[in-house]
């Protein structure tokens, strides 16, 4: 029943543009990675931990971790050219009978939704929190001109965590590997085996932090939760 965890940190943040990668600007009184580590580390059901951090940045992100006093982190992995190597890299390191996959750019996922998706994982081997998409998504052409409007009422937006028994997971990236398959988030590979993936609802407010404007958003949600404690 042993459940772990993979952080991916080992992205530059380029849509961000900020010199100090997304993941350790500050937010509030700690940086981003430590908050979304913090979820985690306190979560009873979560036994362990392996950040993935930059070729350059595993010994300043185990730095951190002694700081703060994180205890469950097993392993500091160091990270490849894209999210999905990264990925594979942190697996290598866990042995636990689920996986969770959790981007640490993300930090402000509850204990609720945690809590929720390993129950529906549990029950069906693969889950991942989404959020019905708010706009109107059209599917456009390089030529700018509009193909398509899929039905809104079958749209989600996908968050992580992604929720996997880590066999499947292991099994879905080993098969992206041999196959030169790039996939934008885990449960993708998980699908190419024809598996189903069964969501849970999120909440809008687990943003990723991606662009400048969402520092601003992240802020405000900090400052909310704050007068909410
Ligand atoms: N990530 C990673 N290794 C990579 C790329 C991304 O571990 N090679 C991590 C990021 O650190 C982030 C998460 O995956 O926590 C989600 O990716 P994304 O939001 O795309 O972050 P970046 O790749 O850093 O940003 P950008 O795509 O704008 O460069
Ligand atoms: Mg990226």
């Amino acid at each position: 029943m042993s459940v772990g965890v993979i952080i991916p940190a080992a992205g530059r943040g380029k849509r961000m543009g900020t010199k100090v990668s997304k993941q350790f600007l500050p937010l509030g009184d700690k940086p981003v990675l430590i908050h979304t580590l913090m979820v985690f580390e306190t979560h009873p059901e979560v036994d362990e931990i392996v950040v993935v951090a930059g070729a350059g940045e595993v010994s300043r992100v185990e730095e951190m971790v002694a700081q703060y006093g994180l205890e469950k982190i097993s392993a500091v992995a160091t990270g490849g050219q894209e999210r999905q190597d990264s990925v594979r890299s942190g697996l290598e390191h866990l042995q636990t009978e689920w996986v969770l996959v959790h981007d640490a750019a993300r930090p402000f996922v509850t204990h609720g939704h945690i809590t929720e998706l390993l129950k529906v994982v549990r029950l069906h081997g693969a889950a991942i929190l989404a959020v019905p998409v708010k706009d109107t998504i059209k599917q456009v052409d390089p030529a700018g001109i509009v193909e398509r409007t899929p039905d809104r009422q079958s749209l989600w937006a996908v968050q992580t965590p992604q929720a996997f028994r880590r066999s499947l997971l292991v099994q879905a990236h080993q098969r992206a590997l041999e196959q030169g398959m790039t996939g934008t988030d885990d449960a993708m590979l998980v699908e190419e085996l024809g598996i189903d993936v069964r969501v849970v609802m999120g909440d809008y407010q687990n943003i990723k932090l991606t662009t400048p404007e969402d520092l601003a958003i992240a802020e405000a949600i900090w400052k909310m939760r704050g007068t909410e404690r």
